[in-house]
């Protein structure tokens, strides 16, 4: 078996780290301050290069990426026939074994293969055909696969990548109970950093919900890698993963442990309901940071001599008017926080309509599959 692990050689690799739309530009400034290689930007998600530790880091690292992939094959295909022939010239021996399952998952874009789940299926067959060939068994398909295969085609180009993540990278453990309408791990993430907030100015989420902003933002202020709750990632289930890369791994994990923060700033975590604050409190535990937890309207927020960033993800509904009063009276509000940073992710127009003067930033952002808009504000 052409059998080498991913710790057997310093081969430089390609990968490609996914975000949420809208989230690539922080995304790709994290890449480029955690130290990533040749990290470019791109729109569709973000390129770097590296070795395998790399990914390692980029997983373990990572607060926004959704996934990490890394490219196995870049080839022309056309048809069907030119796919097969692609997909074979990889060593899928490498990393999957016939006892071993996987899946595949096709994106196409502008070319003469359209139909997604058939150009998977090619993909599946030239794999499967391969490790017959070679093993006289064949691997199956799953839905937790050991191994995930991702193809991108796009102008009749194939890029063909492994899946790093397993389960996508905003499943950090931590997160035991929610309330209603959670926000990814990885969004909470990146609107902290879209905030421009320096992990020392004191933190406010009034409206905390299950605590995903404010734990977000004490794991980032103390330095805690958010990889280092998950139970395993995707690349510790495929066939170069050995006891050699697992002795690895272990030390890698040790090295980032030892880089926690001492100091952090306060981070508060308020709600007016006192269920979900009680999740949260469990949730923070989980997650090993302390927040300070309130259990008051946002409406009794009061301005103080400190200076604060409230970073906040408001409730929407789906009564317009009951939306515009609310949001009325949260922004008018935030108006009286004198000298202090609102960041809110909109569910709804009627926060921006609500206040005046204009955001300082604006952007459009997708919450899963409701569209939405973060609005910055310098409250003078
Ligand atoms: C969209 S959820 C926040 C979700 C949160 N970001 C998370 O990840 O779990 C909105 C939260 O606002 C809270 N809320 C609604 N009205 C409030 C008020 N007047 N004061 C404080 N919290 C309020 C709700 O209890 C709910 O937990």
């Amino acid at each position: 078996m052409n059998f080498q692990g991913q710790c057997a050689a310093d081969e430089k690799l390609e990968f490609h780290a996914s975000a949420i739309a809208g989230t690539e530009e922080v995304l790709c400034d994290e890449l480029r301050e955690l130290g990533l290689p040749s990290v470019r930007f791109n729109r569709g998600g973000i390129p770097f290069r590296g070795t395998w530790r790399d990914g390692w880091r980029a997983c373990l690292q990572s607060r926004i990426a959704q996934r990490i992939h890394v490219l196995l094959a870049r080839f022309p295909a056309p048809s069907p026939a030119v796919l097969y022939t692609g997909v074979q010239s990889v060593a899928w021996a490498r990393h999957l074994t016939s006892k071993q399952t996987f899946s595949v998952h096709a994106v196409c874009r502008g070319s003469q293969l359209t139909h997604e789940g058939v150009t998977a299926l090619k993909v599946k067959d030239a794999i499967v055909d391969q490790l017959r060939a070679s093993q006289g068994l064949r691997p199956n398909v799953s839905d937790d696969p050991d191994v995930r295969i991702f193809l991108y085609l796009a102008n009749d180009k194939a890029s063909l990548y492994l899946d790093m993540s397993g389960e996508p990278l905003h499943k950090r453990g931590y997160r035991r109970d929610t309330g209603e309408a959670p926000l990814r791990e990885t969004l909470a993430a990146a609107l902290l950093r879209m905030a421009g907030w320096d992990r020392k100015t004191r933190l406010i989420d009034p409206m905390c919900g299950s605590g995903t902003i404010a734990i977000e933002a004490a794991l980032w202020a103390a330095n805690i890698a958010p990889g280092l709750g998950r139970e395993r990632f995707g690349f510790e289930r495929w066939a170069s993963f050995g006891a050699e890369e697992a002795q690895a791994l272990r030390d890698l994990k040790g090295e980032l442990r030892s880089a926690r923060a001492g100091q952090t700033p306060r981070i508060i975590a308020a709600d007016m309901d006192a269920a979900v604050l009680v999740k949260a409190q469990i949730n923070a535990r989980a997650a090993g940071v302390k927040l300070a937890f309130r259990e008051q309207s946002v409406f009794d927020l009061q301005v103080d001599d400190q200076p604060a960033l409230i970073v906040t993800n408001p409730p929407y509904g789906v009564r317009l008017e009951a939306d515009q009063l609310f949001a009325r009276k949260v922004m008018a509000t935030f108006c009286r926080l004198h000298g202090w940073r609102v960041a809110l992710l909109a569910g709804s127009p009627a926060y921006a309509q609500e206040m005046s003067p204009r955001p300082c930033q604006r952007m459009e952002l997708l919450n899963g599959d409701l569209p939405c808009e973060f609005l910055l504000y310098d409250i003078p």
